[in-house]
């Protein structure tokens, strides 16, 4: 795919790997972007951090329907059309499922699934005005293994994971590539509470996900060769898997205790 000069709608793009891929676009020649998130201030600064991109910025919540349609409605008013969707927003709250609250379980599967589902589709008519046009869907490693203490989390982005493969194969006849991007640890403000070293860098993780855009492939799965044996793995022989949770149980608990960026 060639970005040069694509419109491109970034949910969650004033943070974290959102605002990694902007900076990534930018560097491949893309100067129009549409933005979505909560923070009213995080998304100003968008303006005075790249200079040289044009921004239509709409503060709402990818759970609220309303804000969803607000957001598809000013973009088509001021473009027309879209070139590339990228549905990156997403929170985390994780631990034991009887400790997460009802309202962090209910939310997460509203942004993470539900938002990405209905913006995906209110989307679809100004994706189908592009010459060519592209999805990307930002999952996570936990998409394809869960781990103990994500229960909910892992559940949304398994979820990700699967929407983004039908989609793929309803829009087979439609210039609209699809695809799944599978970042692993990767240090953003959603990773303050965690407990986890050693992680990938937005920009790294921004760098990986829009060579595979140019490239149209369908995964982007990070985290190596190990990643990939371990996905094979777990479909193959997932009580090896189980094995593993079990030795690594107490630090999952205690990576996890603590974590939550809603
Ligand atoms: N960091 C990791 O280790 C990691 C690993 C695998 C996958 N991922 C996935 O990568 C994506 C980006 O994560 P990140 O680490 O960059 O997170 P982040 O640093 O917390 O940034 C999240 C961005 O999404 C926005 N956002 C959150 N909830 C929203 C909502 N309800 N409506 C609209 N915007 C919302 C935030 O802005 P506001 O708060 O102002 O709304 C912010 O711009 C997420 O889908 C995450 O699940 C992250």
């Amino acid at each position: 795919m060639n970005l040069k000069n694509k419109k491109v709608l970034v949910t969650g793009g004033s943070a974290g790997i959102g605002k990694a891929l902007i900076a990534e676009l930018i560097s491949k020649g893309v100067h129009d972007f549409a933005v979505m998130g909560r923070s009213k201030e995080k998304l100003e600064d968008l303006s005075s951090e790249f200079k040289n991109a044009n921004f239509i910025l709409v503060q709402g919540d990818v759970a609220q329907l309303s804000d969803i349609v607000k957001l598809v409605e000013t973009v088509e008013k001021k473009w027309g059309s879209v070139d590339v969707l990228i549905n990156n927003a997403g929170v985390i709250s994780t631990g034991e499922l009887g400790r997460i609250s009802d309202e962090d379980i209910v939310n997460q599967i509203n942004i993470n699934l539900t938002g990405l589902i209905l913006l995906t589709k209110k989307a679809l008519p100004l994706l189908r005005k592009s010459e060519e046009a592209g999805i990307m869907n930002i999952s996570s490693g936990l998409g394809y293994i869960a781990k103990p203490f994500y229960s909910v989390y892992a559940a949304t982005k398994a979820g990700v994971r699967h929407f983004s493969e039908a989609m793929r194969r309803e829009l087979i006849f439609d210039n609209i590539h699809v695809m799944t991007v599978f970042p692993t640890a990767t240090d953003t403000p959603m990773m303050i509470t965690s407990k986890i070293e050693n992680m990938d860098s937005a920009e790294w993780v921004a760098q990986k996900s829009i060579e595979g855009l140019i490239n149209k492939e369908i995964n982007v799965i990070l985290g190596g060769e190990q990643r990939l044996k371990d996905i094979d793995t777990n479909f193959n022989h997932p009580l090896e898997m189980d094995e593993k949770a079990k030795e690594l149980y107490e630090s999952y608990r205690e990576k996890t205790e603590h974590h939550r960026a809603m």
